[in-house]
């Protein structure tokens, strides 16, 4: 693993997300961007050398839907940047984590990503992304 690459967060309204973590963070988001596999909608602020991502559900199909309705609005995962994600899946599961994608599949921000089980990896939903 190499750093934090960014902190996933669940949303109900982008707009109004967008408002509220740019007055937070002091700076507005810089892109936004629709992945019609994962069926969401992302935002993205800059912190440094690490990122925000805001989720919203693009439809009711969603992962996201799904978690709200069960959890509501809030931290959704952790991504850390690893430099061959093949070779990270691999070590992971051989340390027990569970791959929830063994084949790693493109998701926002131009990368690769996988993800682990939350009951493997102590409640925490972990991405492991690649950029490529
Ligand atoms: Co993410």
């Amino acid at each position: 693993m190499i750093r934090i690459d960014h902190i996933g967060i669940a949303v109900r309204n982008l707009e109004e997300s967008n408002e509220l973590f740019r007055k937070l963070l002091g700076s507005a988001h810089y892109k936004t961007e629709t992945v019609e596999s994962e069926h969401v909608t992302t935002s993205f602020f800059q912190i440094g050398e690490s990122k925000i991502e805001l989720l919203v559900a693009s439809d009711p199909e969603s992962p996201i839907a799904k978690f709200i309705e069960k959890r509501g609005e809030g931290m959704h995962h952790i991504a850390f940047e690893v430099q061959d994600i093949h070779a990270e899946i691999a070590r992971l599961e051989g340390e027990g984590f569970i791959p929830l994608n063994r084949e790693p599949k493109r998701g926002a921000d131009n990368k690769l990503v996988a993800f682990l089980h939350p009951k493997s990896s102590g409640g925490v939903l972990v991405e492991l992304c690649q950029s490529v």
